[in-house]
């Protein structure tokens, strides 16, 4: 076993990120880590990787054990070679070897004794199997699939750009001959070849690995466990990314439905309880109210704040044309984007599509001027006030917290104004307080994304805002766009986020951008007629509203009729605790993440849906007979 925790807890402040995490890993396995933006996945790997401590719980790692992370340090101090650097990883190999070599000498001068033969023998075999005939290699690959050319590999550290810098960081980390890699979104800093370069890397690596990543190509080829962190809680899977998405989907449907039905249970016991509590019924209510509290309590499923509105205002127009474009080139490394004509009007909504590294983000820059073409020009238009939301930039507004970051931006002291905005992007309740500095990456992100939204700007230009945020903050963004009358250039790879929004795609392909004047994805392709999937998704079924309790009638009950009522009282609360106490157990087998996978999951969960409905079942029938009972001594006046 590589790492072990148990019911680990940490928090910052008052806020417990993490709530009890257990989780086991043994060697070889490789681990994908998901869970929502801020839910503690960084938190988590810097526990494992020994940089935080947490505050309950155990954590236990294996003696010795070599964990491999990206280093934190700075390239840009560093004068010896990118190669030098990268040998690093392989100390171990590099002192054997020089113990070799001095074995060798030895014996060239005429040291023959059995002892130097069994020493070099030793280290030959040790060598072998610690990658010492290959690393040179091993090293070059590494270097070529993150992106570099072999000649850069004797320039020196400091002489690399800082996207590059990170890049020959991760490289570090992966050719670490550790127990245990741990990789935070490693995917940030790599274009969609060196993405896919990981993820072959990763797939055929032996060692043991936790990454965190949204990573398809990661998370489809290379991983054959899954954590998946949610509300301070670590859920394991075993298996792949596509089986651990089938298998959380039924969880949450599961616990979607027995959090439904348990709500409408608990509103109807209270409603009786506040009906009948002070009356001549107390003991009734108060029996009622001893259900509740034995109650074990569902807890709700994850469900962001929704139905919030984000208005997007800006306080004058700007002119008919917004931008226009003549006989632009620009440079994309050798080659060239060219674009003879773009015209963009006044509250216009175009797709900005294209394949990465097609020129879409070359393209944008140059028309937010952090870009000079080559030649031709970009005219923007008069009483433009833009705002730009690059995914990656994260400029942060100021603002020690995030209350008085949103408040400044709203400009408004109201409370309530300010709560909604921050509840919407995922900052509710005590995190108002939290401080802009420690933010998650994704929650930066998000900020900035606020930030950029409520810029009253009457022109933006939004790259994949949609990367951060969950379903609710989607469907909110989405509805805002719509409704904004000023003019937008939206980058998503989500078509039907972009088909409900657009009017107008700009596609880039082919080192040109072509235009239509509405929404068409097969721009891009000019393969003929591509099929397109049909239909929408059909909305939700309403749920049916629980039948009213039938009226029950003013005759009292005869003795026969009583007692079956006080039988069925009886029997229904024993049966009552008996599931209760089933279904206690088999939650407990549950939140055991490996058990999950020991036992039949399938089974398991359809025992659980039954046990639920047998519990229903019988709590239903417990207020029946009591509210029989009640009934009956209302009439007879007892
Ligand atoms: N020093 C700190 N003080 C207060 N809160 C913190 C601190 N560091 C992290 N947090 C909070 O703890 C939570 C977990 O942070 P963490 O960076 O682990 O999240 P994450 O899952 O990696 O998120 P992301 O997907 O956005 O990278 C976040 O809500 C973050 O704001
Ligand atoms: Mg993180």
């Amino acid at each position: 076993m590589r790492a072990a925790l148990v019911g680990v807890t940490k928090r910052y402040g008052e806020r417990e990120v993490l709530r009890g995490v257990d989780w086991q890993i043994h060697a070889g396995e490789r681990w994908a880590l998901v869970g929502p933006n801020g839910s503690g996945k960084t938190t988590l790997l810097r526990l494992l990787a020994g940089r935080e401590e947490h505050d309950g719980g155990e954590l236990r790692r294996a003696r010795a054990l070599r964990v491999a992370t990206v280093p934190q340090e700075d390239l840009a101090g560093l004068h010896i070679s990118a190669r030098a650097y990268l040998l690093k990883a392989f100390d171990d190999v590099l002192k054997k070897e020089a113990a070799l070599e001095r074995l060798h000498k030895d014996m060239a001068e005429g040291d023959a004794t059995q002892a130097t033969l069994n020493a070099a023998a030793e280290i030959q075999d040790w060598l072998l199997h610690h990658g010492g005939y290959t690393y040179e290699v091993d090293l070059e690959r590494c270097f070529l699939g993150l992106g570099f050319a072999m000649e850069d590999c004797d320039r020196p550290c400091n002489s690399f750009s800082g996207g590059e810098q990170m890049r020959i960081k991760l490289g570090r980390a992966l050719l670490d001959p550790a127990d245990l890699l741990l990789l935070d979104e490693p995917g940030n800093h790599l274009d969609d070849t060196q993405r896919g370069w990981l993820g072959e890397f990763l797939k055929d690596s032996p060692r043991a690995f936790v990454v965190v990543t949204h990573d398809p190509e990661i998370l489809e080829g290379a991983v054959d466990h899954v954590a998946f962190l949610l509300d301070g809680k670590l859920y394991t899977f075993r298996g792949d990314f596509a089986s651990f998405q089938v298998q959380f989907a039924e969880m949450q449907k599961t616990r979607e439905r027995a959090y439904e039905q348990q709500q409408a249970f608990i509103a109807r016991t209270e409603e009786f309880i506040r009906r009948y509590k002070a009356g001549q019924r107390t003991k009734q209510a108060r029996g009622r109210e001893k259900v509740l509290s034995r109650l074990e309590r569902v807890e709700a499923p994850l469900r962001g704040p929704d139905g919030f509105k984000l208005r997007l205002t800006f306080e004058a127009m700007t002119g008919e044309d917004v931008i226009t474009v003549r006989d632009l080139r620009l440079a994309m490394g050798p080659n060239e984007l060219s674009v003879p004509k773009l015209d963009l009007k006044r509250g216009q909504k175009v797709a900005l599509i294209g394949a990465n590294g097609s020129g879409k983000t070359t393209l944008l820059r140059a028309l937010v001027g952090e870009v000079s073409p080559v030649a031709g020009e970009i005219r923007w238009g008069t009483n433009v006030v833009m705002a730009h939301y690059d995914q990656h930039q994260r400029r942060l507004p100021h603002g020690d917290s995030l209350f008085n970051t949103v408040g400044n931006l709203l400009k408004t002291p109201n409370r309530e104004q300010i709560m909604g905005h921050l509840g919407a992007f995922g900052f509710g309740g005590t995190r108002a307080e939290q401080g802009v500095a420690s933010l998650s990456g994704g929650e930066k992100a998000r900020l900035h994304l606020l930030a950029v939204l409520l810029a009253h700007a009457n022109v933006l230009l939004l790259d994949e805002p949609t990367n951060h945020l969950d379903v609710n903050g989607v469907a909110m963004l989405r509805e805002s766009l719509q409704a904004f009358k000023g003019t937008l250039i939206l980058v998503s790879h989500d078509e039907e986020f972009l088909e409900a929004i657009v009017d107008r795609t700009w596609a880039v392909a082919g080192g040109t951008v072509r235009t239509a004047a509405h929404y068409d994805p097969d721009l891009l392709n000019q393969a003929p007629e591509p099929v397109r999937i049909e239909g929408r998704k059909a909305s939700p079924i309403k749920k049916q509203e629980p039948a009213p309790a039938p009226p029950t009638s003013r005759k009292g009950l005869s003795k026969n009729e009583r007692f079956r009522a006080e039988k069925r009282k009886v029997d229904a609360d024993a049966l009552v605790a008996r599931l209760s106490a089933e279904k206690e157990k088999l939650e407990k087998r549950f939140s055991d993440p490996d058990a999950v996978f020991q036992e039949d999951w399938r089974a398991l969960h359809e025992r659980f849906e039954k046990l639920k409905k047998e519990l229903g079942r019988a709590e239903e029938e417990w207020l029946e007979a009591t509210a029989a009972l009640e009934e009956d001594d209302a009439i007879r006046g007892v």
